[in-house]
This record gives structure tokens, C-alpha cells and sequence, in this order.
């Protein structure tokens, strides 16, 4: 098992979160993968239930919306993810047939994605136009990267790829953030494009958190080995000045500006205020190579 791997489980509790929503195949996903009964074996013996914790859920579902969005306006029609876990956006884009989607995540979870986008594929009658593709690879490792996108076209006008991540920086060191910014950056100037991603963290939002979600990340970052959110930024100027140092630039824009509505709000009997509070911290970085803009 590589130091990542055991990142590997939280994709489970992802897709648990996410099927309280209206989000493509996000019902299969936990059903076919028994998401919950992964969340349970993750909670047993801590005192905490799932439903403890199903107030994620809307956040889970705007940062996945929010993405989606940002790659629909930004008109790119190559994706490549990092990181992807048993999350099916690229599944759902590739039913256009003008898109192309790579999903890469760690050899293990990609094994299992495989027998899981077939089951789907069978469930759905879906059309495969050799669009979507899994490939395993470290997102910390370029020339993984590398032969993930070679698929990609290299001769478009304009705004060739994008390349998306959710969920991953929570668990990196600080320097592993960094090399993953730097393959990205070395995607982005080899073909042009944007980085879409939600996961810079400020320490403010950190740690303005209840006890409850203070036990919850204690678990998992027992079953993770990796502290939760320990490449936390000082501020945004500190954010600021990484990506600058990298060379990168671009927006920042709110998920919930961003996302459509969230359905699971409604479906968990949640107060509406309860994303709006969150909303310093549901932020979405599209950026670009400095020299590239
Ligand atoms: C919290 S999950 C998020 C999955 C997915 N993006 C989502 O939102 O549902 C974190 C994912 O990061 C993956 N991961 C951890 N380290 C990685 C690495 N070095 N390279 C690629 N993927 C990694 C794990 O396997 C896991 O699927």
C-alpha cells in the first residue's frame, strides 16, 4: 500500500455524501460501492452515526456542482482529473460526445472504478463514445500525469484542458501541495488551459469548527495516518504569494455562486442558512500559468 493509499477511503464517504443529491449516478455510486457501510466500519466504536454528519452533504454537492459549472463556462472540452475517487463527473460529461475526460486516481480505487463505470454503463444503457477514460496515476508524480492526457489533442485554438482536483489537498504536506501545483502547471503550459480546483484552505475556516466536526476529523485522519488541513494557509495573501511564487494566477469565486441549487438540502431537512455560513470557506481557484493567461 503506497503513503496514499489509505487517502483512498474517504471516496467512499464522498460518494455517501453526494447521494442525497441530484448529482448523475450519485444514488448508484453509493449503492453499488455500499458507501454507507464503509462510513459505518469508519464510525464504529466513535460515538458518531452517519446521519451525525449529514449536514456535509450540501457541501459535498456544491463544491461537485461548482466544479462542473466552472468547466462548462470556461468551454474546454478536455478534462483531466486528479483524484477523481468513485466521483462520476466525468462519466456524466463524456454523454457529450464533444468531451473528453480523463479521471485518474491511485491504482486501487481506479481498479474498482473500472467494474463500477461497466455496472453503470450496463444499468443505464449508456453509449460508450470512447471519451472517458481511467487511468491510474499519482497526482504528485508528472509523468504519470503525463501518460494520462496523452489522449489529448494539442492543436485547439484556445483553452486546450482543464485540469480539476476536490478533496485531495485537505490531506497533503504542504510540499506535496506544491509539487501537485507544479505537474499542474507543467500540464497547463505544455497544452493550455485551466486549473479548476476548490482545495486551498485558510486557517481561519480550518478551524472554525464545531467538536463534532473536530472528532470527525479525527477519525479520519486515524484511518487516513495524515492530519487533516496541515497546508492550511496563514491568510490569503499567503495563498496569494504561493501561487504567484509557482506562477500562476487567476479568480477566486464562491461554490455557492457558482453551483445550482443544492437538492440535498431540501431532501435532508436541512435550514437553508446552514450552507450560507459555510460560504467563506466554498470557494472554487480557476487558475492559469502566468505567462499563458
Ligand atoms: C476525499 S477523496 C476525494 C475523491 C473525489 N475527488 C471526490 O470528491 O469524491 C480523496 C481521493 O484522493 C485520492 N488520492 C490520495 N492521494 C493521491 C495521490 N497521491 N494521487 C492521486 N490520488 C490520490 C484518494 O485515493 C481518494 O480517492
Amino acid at each position: 500500500m503506497t503513503t496514499y493509499a489509505k487517502i483512498s477511503v474517504t471516496a467512499k464517504l464522498a460518494a455517501y455524501m453526494r447521494r442525497f443529491s441530484d448529482i448523475p449516478f450519485a444514488e448508484d455510486v453509493a449503492e453499488v460501492l455500499q458507501a454507507r457501510e464503509a462510513f459505518d466500519a469508519l464510525l464504529a466504536g466513535s460515538g458518531l452515526q452517519p446521519d451525525d454528519l449529514l449536514w456535509y452533504a450540501p457541501i459535498f454537492e456544491v463544491r461537485y456542482k461548482s466544479i462542473a459549472a466552472a468547466i462548462r463556462a470556461s468551454r474546454v472540452r478536455q478534462v483531466v482529473e486528479m483524484a477523481s475517487g468513485v466521483s462520476l463527473r466525468g462519466l456524466a460529461m463524456a454523454q457529450d460526445p464533444a468531451m473528453s475526460y480523463v479521471e485518474t486516481d491511485l491504482a486501487e480505487i481506479t481498479a474498482e472504478k473500472v467494474g463500477l463505470v461497466a455496472e453503470l454503463r450496463r444499468r443505464h444503457t449508456l453509449p460508450d463514445y470512447e471519451n472517458h477514460h481511467l487511468v491510474a496515476a499519482n497526482a504528485l508524480d508528472p509523468a504519470d500525469l503525463h501518460v494520462a492526457v496523452h489522449s489529448f489533442r494539442r492543436n485547439l485554438p484556445f483553452r486546450q484542458i482543464a485540469v480539476v482536483n476536490e478533496g485531495l489537498f485537505q490531506y497533503l504536506s504542504a510540499g506535496e501541495m506544491e509539487t501537485v501545483a507544479r505537474n499542474v502547471r507543467a500540464l497547463l503550459v505544455e497544452f493550455g488551459g485551466v486549473w479548476i480546483t476548490p482545495d486551498f484552505s485558510i486557517k481561519a475556516d480550518v478551524r472554525n469548527v464545531s467538536e463534532r466536526q473536530q472528532r470527525f476529523r479525527a477519525i479520519v485522519a486515524t484511518a487516513t495516518d495524515r492530519p487533516m488541513y496541515n497546508n492550511a494557509f496563514d491568510n490569503d495573501a499567503q495563498l496569494d504569494a504561493f501561487l504567484a511564487r509557482l506562477g500562476l494566477r487567476g479568480h477566486v469565486v464562491s461554490q455557492l455562486d457558482t453551483a445550482a441549487e443544492s437538492v440535498s438540502i431540501g431532501a435532508l431537512q436541512l435550514p437553508r442558512e446552514s450552507l450560507e455560513r459555510s460560504r467563506s470557506a466554498l470557494n472554487l481557484w480557476i487558475l492559469s500559468p502566468v505567462n499563458a493567461l
